[in-house]
């Protein structure tokens, strides 16, 4: 066998019929033509030349009589390369069918010359040139042919008329053009004609009547012109009718009335005129009308209320008036009605909302009055009312449309408020409210609308903020709120919507800065917040990196390279920084003690043989003094301005841009602020920095901490999220943090102003020394205690506790500052601990001076002890005698163990206060100053221990011995 083959192959195609006799035709032929052909799938590997016949091979059925192929299928396996002339040698084909393959070539004309074919399917395949003249010349038995979707061109070839047998005729989607054949209608069997999507001109002519058969006609998609033909109405057992998309004019053909069979017309896209006729209505069957673009003009028939088949209707862009029939509430079945671009003019009907109609398109028709929706409408789910003069609120139970998928009332003149309602079209995609008068706030329920992918309200009147509930949303990849009077922030919730593509915030008052995260938008094509007040620096990064100076134009305060405008070292600057404040005379404000006082202090400590933790503390508070203060002088210098001069008058060339967060409240401390921060404002200095009050535009004070250790501090990022954590702690004794500041160069803390002055003031300094009675001080004391153990129960250690650090409100009740600083810095280096709390000599856990032992919450209770005794007795926990140094702690224990501990209470106090509760809490005190750090009881004992000595009636002796 393989030598026949090879020797066909050969000598083929000249002496094919010298050796006819030799072979099987039909496995010859088969072979030959997959020789010819691409099989990337390998769907033909059934086709074996050893075998008899090729009646089981894939795609192929034979004649059971006969055993000769019958039929040849071989749609959709991927096939390539010529329709080659082996299959000429399959004298019994009846049926051929390449269908979705990708043959190329052309058309073979031979084929129908094979001895009974009478289907040949070539459709979808890359067939070019012309239909071979030769083709149809003696197309025998042939019935169906369809050359549809190939890369034919010419015209279509007279001959074609010849052949009477056909029935269906299918050459869409190539490139044919020319004229009909003039004996076309010749074909008196044809069922199917189909010769949509090519070039083919001229008039359709008369004489189709004869065409009793025909069901489908499609002529969509080509250049014919003229009229319709007239005698149309005689081919009866027309069925669809589609004639869309081509030139013709003139009116409807009467006739036309007699098509009852005719369940699809489409005759939209041409140029047909005059009313639509009321025998449109005859035609029961319709459930498909398309009469759209196209001239019709007068009324819309009423007897379109007949066709009650009707399920779409499409009679757009044409020049219809006066209003839609009421007869039509007849048309139970109609799900679509498109009536837009026509020039209605009376209301619309109430049954447009009835029943089950899915969709509703009436854009720029012109009608007047606005529907009422309803209940019943909930199956809507298009609904297109845009560019019409609806002038009215959108009703607020806009929701009830509950399966809608596109809403668009868009260029009307509709007011009022966007309905909360809004958020339960949980299914719609597309909502377009844009070019109205719409106003109020957009609703935070819009996030219940969460499929949206495209929401546009722009050109209204919106106010309010862009609620961060629109993060729901999570499909939005077009948000468009331009040109409204929206203010406040934009939400970097935003930033979560990870398909935006594009974002148009532009002419509005949106004020604050850009979110960072909105970096993480990878897929944003365009993003315009041009013309607010947008302030701060662009961000870095992604899709920011490109954007167009247009999108963020108009926003005078906004910064960075793209806006070329560099971004100052300090920005926003919220203060000018007196020159002088860093300069030497800075300590004479100090509450604690002056450098003088240190120096003193050390000769006196070794004099009296102090433990070695003071020591190696005091050593290391000398040595990082110095270092500090050149250090701070170095970081001030770049943000000293002069007094009075206007620090933008000079911005800097510094690419360090400044971050203000708040953890609460506007952020209006940025424009609000213009205080200087200078002596006068200072409320004090710590070991962590100065401290100075200023006024917020709102009127609340704040206190401001300029921290001083810059060269200390860790990364921005590592900086951000200690402060963050700090800002949430809330506690009615603890000073809360409020916001930050942050500039590589300058930290702020921006803190809760607490006004009647430090624990340390009261006791020891101010005015107010007398007036601490027992019971605020034993206040004073429980509230610290409180304080204390809720910070203990986040986990934090406070560091610094000292009277400085103590805080009294305006009704005596303390709340501790300055806690958790510690963390800000590079590590817990004890050098540096020690040295930044300094002042706090007295109050410092001898552990500290241990390198070897932990540090833990027990350093804070030995604090607090220490402050608890100075409470108590009105005494410095270290307090600095003519040639003595006097340590409290060791004072007091002395007191106690000698008996006479009522002598260390304040003296103050001698006589009008209660030893049952005083010597307890002393008691206390000192069990809190422990040297031993396990000896000393948590900070929530030490509550519960204290809720008890206040109620006399417990034997708290025994508690405490
Ligand atoms: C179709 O055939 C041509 C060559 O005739 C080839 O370049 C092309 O990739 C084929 N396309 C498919 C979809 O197989
Ligand atoms: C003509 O053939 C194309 C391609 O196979 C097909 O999509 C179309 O439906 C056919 N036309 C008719 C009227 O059946
Ligand atoms: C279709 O045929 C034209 C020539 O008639 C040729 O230029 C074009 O490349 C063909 N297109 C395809 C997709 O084969
Ligand atoms: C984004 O979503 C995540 C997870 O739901 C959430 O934790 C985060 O806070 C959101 N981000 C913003 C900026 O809202």
């Amino acid at each position: 066998m393989m030598f026949k083959i090879f020797l066909f192959l050969v000598l083929a195609p000249t002496l094919i019929h010298s050796l006819d006799t030799v072979f099987n035709d039909d496995v010859l032929g088969l072979i030959v033509f997959k020789a010819g052909l691409e099989d990337p799938e390998d769907k033909l590997i059934s086709w074996n030349e050893d075998d008899e016949n090729a009646c089981k091979w894939v795609g192929v059925k034979c004649d059971s009589e006969s055993n000769r192929v019958s039929e040849l299928v071989l749609d959709g396996f991927s096939l390539s390369g010529h329709i080659d002339k082996g299959l000429l040698r399959l004298q019994f084909l009846q049926k051929l069918s390449l269908s979705r393959n990708n043959f190329s070539g052309t058309i073979n004309p031979d084929l129908p010359h094979l001895g009974s074919l009478q289907v040949i399917d070539l459709s979808e395949n890359s067939l070019s040139g012309k239909i071979p003249d030769e083709f149809f010349q003696q197309c025998g038995s042939l019935r169906e042919v369809s050359f549809s979707g190939n890369n034919l061109s010419g015209s279509i070839p007279e001959s074609l008329s010849f052949c009477v047998s056909l029935t269906k005729v299918n050459f869409s989607s190539n490139k044919l053009s020319g004229k009909l054949p003039s004996g076309f209608w010749n074909l008196r069997g044809l069922e199917l004609l189909d010769l949509s999507d090519n070039f083919l001109e001229g008039e359709v002519p008369e004489g189709i009547q004869s065409l009793y058969t025909l069901r489908t006609i499609r002529l969509r998609r080509n250049w014919f012109s003229g009229n319709i033909p007239g005698d149309i109405g005689g081919c009866l057992a027309l069925e669809l009718v589609d004639f869309g998309e081509n030139f013709f004019s003139g009116r409807l053909p009467e006739s036309m009335q007699r098509l009852s069979s005719c369940s699809s017309l489409s005759l939209g896209g041409n140029s047909f005129i005059d009313e639509v006729p009321e025998w449109i209505g005859e035609l029961r069957n319709l459930r498909f009308l398309d009469l759209s673009a196209n001239n019709f003009s007068g009324w819309v028939p009423v007897s379109l209320g007949n066709l009650q088949l009707l399920e779409k209707l499409n009679l757009s862009m044409n020049e219809f008036t006066g209003s839609l029939p009421e007869s039509m509430s007849y048309c139970t079945n109609l799900l679509a009605l498109d009536v837009s671009y026509n020039l209605f003019r009376g209301s619309l009907p109430s049954w447009i909302f009835k029943r089950g109609v899915r969709s509703v398109s009436l854009s720029d028709s012109h009608p007047r009055g606005i529907p009422s929706i309803r209940a019943a409408s909930g199956g809507l789910q298009v609904l297109n009312l845009s560019s019409n003069s609806f002038s009215g609120k959108l009703p607020s139970d806009i929701g009830a449309l509950s399966s809608l998928q596109f809403l668009n009332m868009s260029k009307n003149d509709l007011f009022g408020s966007i309905p909360k309602s809004i958020g339960e079209l949980k299914t719609a995609y597309i909502v377009d409210l844009s070019d109205n008068r719409l106003n109020g706030i957009i609703p935070s329920e819009i996030g219940g609308a969460n499929s949206l992918r495209d929401l546009r309200l722009q050109k209204n009147l919106l106010t309010g903020k862009i609620p961060p509930q629109i993060e729901k949303c999570t499909e939005l990849t077009s948000l468009i709120l331009l040109n409204n009077n929206l203010s406040g922030p934009i939400p970097a919730a935003i930033a979560n919507l990870t398909n935006l593509q594009n974002v148009d915030f532009s002419f509005n008052q949106l004020s604050g800065s850009l979110p960072k995260e909105l970096t993480n938008l990878s897929r944003l094509l365009s993003f315009n917040v041009s013309h607010n007040h947008i302030a701060g620096e662009l961000p870095v990064g992604g899709f920011f990196n490109t954007i167009s100076p247009s999108s963020v134009s108009g926003n005078p305060s906004l910064c960075g390279s793209i806006v070329n405008r560099s971004c100052p070292n300090v920005h926003p600057k919220p203060i000018v920084l007196n020159p002088n404040s860093s300069n030497s005379g800075g300590g004479s404000s100090s509450p604690n003690y002056g450098h003088k006082k240190i120096i003193l202090s050390i000769s006196a400590l070794i004099a009296i043989g102090a433990a070695a933790f003071i020591v190696i503390g005091v050593i290391a508070i000398t040595v990082l003094n110095i270092h500090a203060r050149s250090s701070m002088a170095r970081a001030a210098a770049p943000l000293t301005f002069s007094g009075g001069e206007d620090p933008s008058g000079s911005p800097t060339t510094d690419p360090n841009y400044g971050k203000l967060v708040m953890f609460s409240g506007d952020a209006d401390f940025v424009a609000g602020t213009q205080a200087l921060l200078n002596k006068d404002c200072e409320l004090g200095r710590g070991g962590f920095g100065v401290v100075y009050r200023t006024v917020l535009r709102d009127g609340r004070s704040v206190a401001i901490k300029k921290l001083t250790v810059s060269s200390l501090i860790k990364s921005q990022e590592e900086f951000e999220r200690e402060v963050k954590k700090l800002g949430k702690i809330r506690h009615h004794n603890l000073v809360t943090l409020e916001g930050y500041y942050w500039t590589p160069s300058l930290q702020l803390l921006i803190y809760e102003y607490v006004p009647s002055g430090s624990l340390y003031r009261h006791l020891h300094d101010g005015p107010d020394r007398v007036s601490l009675t027992w019971r605020q001080r034993f206040g004073i004391i429980l509230g610290m205690a409180k304080g204390l153990a809720h910070l203990h129960q986040t986990n934090i250690i406070h560091y610094n506790l000292k009277s400085t650090n103590v805080l009294i409100n305006g009704s005596c009740e303390p709340k501790l500052g300055d806690f958790g600083l510690a963390r800000l810095l590079p590590m817990l280096d004890r050098c540096i601990l020690s040295s930044k709390i300094q002042s706090a000599l007295g109050y410092m856990a001898p552990e500290f001076a241990c390198q070897t032992v932990k540090i833990t919450e027990k350093c804070d209770v030995y604090g607090f002890g220490v402050l608890l005794l100075e409470v108590v007795t009105g005494k410095r926990p270290v307090e600095y005698m003519e040639d003595d140094v006097v340590v409290l702690c060791d004072m007091v224990r002395g007191a106690l163990e000698e008996g006479r501990v009522e002598e260390c209470v304040d003296e103050r106090l001698q006589g009008i206060f209660p030893s049952e509760e005083a010597i307890p809490v002393i008691k206390l005190g000192l069990i809190c100053a422990s040297q031993v750090p396990s000896n000393r009881p948590d900070m929530t004992e030490v509550v519960n221990i204290l809720e008890l000595i206040q109620c006399p009636s417990e034997g708290q002796e025994e508690l405490l011995e």
